[in-house]
């Protein structure tokens, strides 16, 4: 709106001095334009930052596993020192599917992974880097988080994809309100 009013101030300005000055009216479009995609691409992050969920080797569902009372640790050990949440192998899974759903082709390559001794191939969807300590068996068994404070809430979705945000600043303001440190050295090797 002030961009129109604005530029019509100016082409009214350059219609009474007679004098056709191209740059100054372009001039004044190109500004408008910069400062309306400036204003709009403040709320552009939202939208970029719908969770996009990796292609998995199989259909696996959390909603409908969840929903037959599975909890999150049978399936994600935290085997010491604690800083993994393992994904269970297939030997876990055999348990129900040796017998439940055989007739589907995912179940089928599920079993081919087992009979033949292969790691599912899941792809990764929360990853820090190397360079930062993390432990989950300090976050769930000292502080207290629960799986859905940094992960969502994984038991209602059928495909996962990264919904939670676990960059550095989302560390900091945990620790900053429930007591961590906020060192550099606390989550990073500095020697
Ligand atoms: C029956 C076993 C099973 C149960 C129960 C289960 N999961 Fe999973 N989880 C998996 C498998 C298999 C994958 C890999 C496939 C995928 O990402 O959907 C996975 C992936 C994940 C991932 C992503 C891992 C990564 O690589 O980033 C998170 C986070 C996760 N689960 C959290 C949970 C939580 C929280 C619960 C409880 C509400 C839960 N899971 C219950 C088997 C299970
Ligand atoms: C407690 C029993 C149980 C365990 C353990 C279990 N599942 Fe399932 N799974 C089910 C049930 C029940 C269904 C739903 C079957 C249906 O739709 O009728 C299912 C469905 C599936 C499907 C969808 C099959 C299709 O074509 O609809 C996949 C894929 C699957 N499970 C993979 C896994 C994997 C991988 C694991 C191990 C990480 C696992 N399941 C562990 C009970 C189990
Ligand atoms: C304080 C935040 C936090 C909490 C609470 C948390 N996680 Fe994680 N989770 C992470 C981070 C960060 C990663 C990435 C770790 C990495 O790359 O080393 C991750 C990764 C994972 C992975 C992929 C394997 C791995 O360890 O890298 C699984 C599976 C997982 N989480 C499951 C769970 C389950 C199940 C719970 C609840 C019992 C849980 N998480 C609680 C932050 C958390
Ligand atoms: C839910 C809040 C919360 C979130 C989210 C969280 N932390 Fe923490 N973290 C804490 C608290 C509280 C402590 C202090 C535990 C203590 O002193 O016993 C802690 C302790 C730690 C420790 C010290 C562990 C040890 O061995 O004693 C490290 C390292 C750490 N956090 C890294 C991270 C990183 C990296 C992330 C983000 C990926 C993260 N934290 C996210 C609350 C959180
Ligand atoms: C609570 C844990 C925590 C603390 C404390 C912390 N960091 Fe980080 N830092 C992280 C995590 C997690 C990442 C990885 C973020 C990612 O890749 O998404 C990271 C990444 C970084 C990176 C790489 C940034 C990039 O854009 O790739 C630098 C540099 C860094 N941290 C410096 C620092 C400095 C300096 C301090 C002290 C003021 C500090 N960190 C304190 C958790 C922490």
């Amino acid at each position: 709106m002030c961009c129109l009013i604005l530029n019509f101030q100016r082409l009214k300005q350059v219609f009474n001095r007679r004098r056709f000055n191209i740059l100054k009216i372009y001039g004044g479009w190109v500004f408008c334009t910069l400062f309306t995609v400036l204003l709009t691409s403040q709320q552009l992050p939202e939208l970029k930052h719908k969770p996009v969920a990796p292609k998995q080797p199989l259909p696996f569902s959390h909603k409908t596993h969840v929903s037959q009372g599975l909890t999150c640790v049978e399936c994600h050990t935290m085997p010491a020192p604690g800083d993994y949440a393992e994904i269970v192998g297939s030997t876990k899974c055999m348990h129900c599917h040796l017998t439940i759903k055989t007739e589907s082709p995912s179940i089928q390559k599920l079993t081919w992974f087992h009979n033949n001794g292969r790691q599912i191939p899941w792809e990764p969807i929360y990853l820090i880097p190397d360079y930062v300590f993390f432990s989950h068996a300090v976050h769930v068994k000292e502080v207290g988080a629960q799986c859905v404070d940094c992960h969502g809430p994984v038991g209602k979705r059928d495909i996962l994809a990264k919904e939670r945000d676990i960059s550095m600043t989302a560390c900091m303001d945990c620790h900053r309100v429930k007591g961590g440190s906020l060192q550099c050295d606390y989550c990073h090797d500095t020697r």
